[in-house]
């Protein structure tokens, strides 16, 4: 189809071959196995539905770590359980032709003591009024309080990463993505309306990145630059996020990336306010800009059907579009925007937690016989 076209011209990111460019976004859906946190069965049939030939899924969340963690149900990267889950998973999607990166998760304040061992959540600053909420064996719950990482306890954070990043070898994954933004921790050292700090991780744009850059060193300690990607959220206020000046703080951001070569850059657009709230519509602001200070591949996200992805690609705003909610409900997007299908719709009542419904039975396009 003429409107799909670009969509539908193969890519290299970094070094991920792909045939196609629509891309299945990180979502969390909270179905491993608990305790524990392994990737198990009904995540294996989830991501084997949605893999297909030559496409590029980037998983859910992953979390580094205990404490990185926030939400129970969402899978870990760091114990051998979990490591054999997701190979499972990896091998089944190289074996549908598809490519599979890990999203690399801490989630900072946004956790609960029951969720991180008893250890306080950590931020950049504390004292920042929060009211976000976790989710625990008691269901969703307000945060617990969060305290300041202390910079005598981030070579142990870097350790984490570099653990985490070698564990997603182990694993098979194609690649691995930093997650920078939702709110979360990396997020909230860039971002100045929760990072106040007064050491070299506060205050200019060049310090508010600093943690994010020495994670990068880390990862790229473990995999080449061709296979490290960086998703950020410019502007977006999910987890109570601001910044005064989100341009100065994502411009130097995005151009002190050309630094490493890395294969990509996921931006989130600011029409996405919430991670289920999205003005679609609106321009493509977020990847239009960055786009002018960095020189790799642009991976765009954000309220996307076929036709507006298209257009995405055909304005040069993008190298590849990714697609959340619609893939949550369609195991068969990329087949369906292809050949113009009508799309099922998706439940937001079974995002987050819940068994099999929502989550493995979406139905994949038949068409109708009369
Ligand atoms: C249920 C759900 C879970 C999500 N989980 C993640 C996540 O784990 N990591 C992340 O970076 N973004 C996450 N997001 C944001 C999506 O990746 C995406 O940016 C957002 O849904 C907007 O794209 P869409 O309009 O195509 O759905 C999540 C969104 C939803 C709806």
């Amino acid at each position: 189809m003429t409107e799909t076209r670009k969509l539908f011209t193969p890519i290299t990111i970094g070094s991920i071959e792909l045939s196609h460019r629509v891309v299945m976004a990180p979502l969390t859906r909270m179905r491993a196995d608990v305790p524990g946190d392994v990737p198990n069965a009904l995540m294996l049939e989830y991501y084997t539905q949605r893999a297909s030939q030559g496409g590029l899924i980037i998983s859910e969340a992953t979390a580094i770590s205990i404490t990185g963690r926030g939400y129970l149900g969402a899978p870990g990267i760091y114990s051998d359980a979990q490591v054999a889950g997701w190979r499972r998973i990896t091998d089944a999607v190289h074996t549908k032709g598809g490519k599979i990166v890990l999203q690399l998760w801490h989630v900072g304040r946004t956790s609960h003591v029951d969720m991180t061992g008893g250890a306080l959540p950590v931020s950049a600053s504390e004292g920042v009024p929060y009211e976000g909420m976790a989710y625990t064996q008691d269901g969703w719950v307000p945060v617990t309080p969060n305290r300041a990482l202390k910079v005598e306890e981030i070579p142990t954070l870097l350790d984490e990463y570099r653990a985490a990043a070698r564990r997603a070898k182990e694993a098979g994954f194609d690649g691995v993505e930093l997650h920078a933004g939702n709110g979360y921790l990396l997020d909230q050292f860039l971002q100045n309306g929760t990072n106040r700090r007064t050491d070299q991780y506060g205050g200019s744009p060049e310090n508010r990145v600093r943690l994010l850059l020495e994670v990068l060193e880390q990862v790229l300690s473990v995999w080449s630059n061709e296979r490290v990607g960086v998703r950020i959220s410019p502007s977006s206020h999910f987890n109570g996020m601001s910044d005064t000046d989100p341009k100065l703080l994502f411009d130097y951001l995005a151009e002190t990336l050309n630094r490493f070569s890395l294969a990509y850059l996921h931006i989130i657009e600011p029409r996405v306010s919430g991670n289920t709230e999205v003005a679609e519509g609106l321009p493509v602001v977020a990847s239009r800009e960055l786009r002018k200070m960095f020189h790799g591949r642009i991976l765009s996200a954000g309220g996307f059907d076929g036709g507006s992805a298209e257009e995405a690609l055909q304005a040069d705003d993008a190298d590849a579009v990714v697609f959340g909610r619609f893939f949550i409900a369609n195991p068969d997007l990329p087949r369906r925007i292809q050949e113009g299908l009508p799309l099922n719709p998706y439940d937001r009542n079974t995002f987050y937690g819940g068994d099999a419904h929502g989550y493995i039975d979406y139905p994949v396009y038949e068409a109708v016989t009369v």
